[in-house]
């Protein structure tokens, strides 16, 4: 009786400091560098959101013709006047921001649909768990002792994170405008035509339909809520989606990197070619 208790209390201390419970923060028994892959996730995140939102806020030499950057695109309005390598006039939505556009902002059109993108990856299950490591330390990695704080799971400030489900719509919708302006480069001045921009901007669709419909609320969308694809006796279409769909989530973390710095160089490369800094070579 006496052993069976000792037994049982041994176990239950294993247990505890496997997971780190014990010591302060950051106190864990493992002997990897686990460290490793938080602290290279919040630079990374730090480095590569930092530039889009500067860019975005900035919007000077976001256009090329035919080429426009992903951090402007799609355009509803653009600046008339002053903003050197602007969205034409007769390429925005609605024409020039209207007079009562407050003077303190910017004129970019990043504040509109390309917004939707901002709130997309900012909500998603793969980022989340990348900031919550990387710049919270909630804990800063598996088995890993993490900063004291009262946890609240995604309620309160972080209620939220409950609407990606919706942002996926703004995405899909957002991607059939990055397809299209993809399409759009490869005409320049109404002649068909190619340059290193088009490929340049069509990779970057890819790459986004790629972290799209890897998306967990997209997967759950086109399937994850049936019980059975093949209760009527054959392997439906749908099966075949939700089937693509699983291959892309299973790689959802490279193609959040891939796409989010391929969003990035998109976004450089046009700067680089509208600044006269770089040629475009094309047809
Ligand atoms: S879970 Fe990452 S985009 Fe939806």
């Amino acid at each position: 009786m006496n052993q069976a208790r000792c037994l049982c209390s041994d176990a239950a201390m294993q247990t505890i400091q496997i997971a780190g419970r014990r010591g302060g923060f950051a106190s864990t028994q493992r002997v990897d560098r686990w460290w490793v892959a938080p602290a290279s996730t919040a630079v990374g995140l730090i480095l590569f959101f930092g530039y889009l939102t500067f860019r975005a806020f900035n919007a000077t030499y976001v256009w090329y013709d035919p080429y426009i950057s992903p951090t402007v695109a799609p355009p509803v309005f653009t600046p008339a006047s002053g903003y050197p390598g602007a969205v034409p006039v007769d390429h925005a939505w609605l024409g020039a921001f209207p007079a009562w556009w407050p003077a303190f902002l910017p004129q970019s059109p990043a504040f509109f649909l390309p917004a939707l993108a901002i709130a997309f990856r900012f909500t998603c299950y793969y980022y989340r768990g990348a900031y919550y490591k990387g710049w919270f330390l909630t804990p800063p990695s598996c088995a890993v002792r993490g900063a004291p704080r009262r946890y609240l799971g995604e309620t309160a400030l972080l209620l939220f994170q409950n609407l990606h489900r919706y942002t996926l719509y703004g995405a899909l919708f957002l991607l059939v405008c990055l397809w299209w302006e993809g399409m759009s480069a490869f005409f320049r001045a109404g002649r068909f035509g190619i340059g290193v921009g088009t490929v340049v901007m069509l990779m970057n669709a890819a790459l986004l339909t790629g972290y799209t419909f890897g998306c967990h609320s997209w997967r759950h969308l086109i399937g994850g809520r049936l019980d059975c694809f093949t209760c009527e006796g054959a392997v439906s279409p749908r099966y075949r989606l939700w089937e693509g769909s699983t291959w892309l989530n299973e790689r959802h973390m490279a193609f959040a990197w891939f796409s989010l710095i391929w969003v990035a160089f998109t976004d450089f490369y046009i700067y680089l070619v509208s600044t006269g800094t770089i040629r475009d070579l094309n047809t």
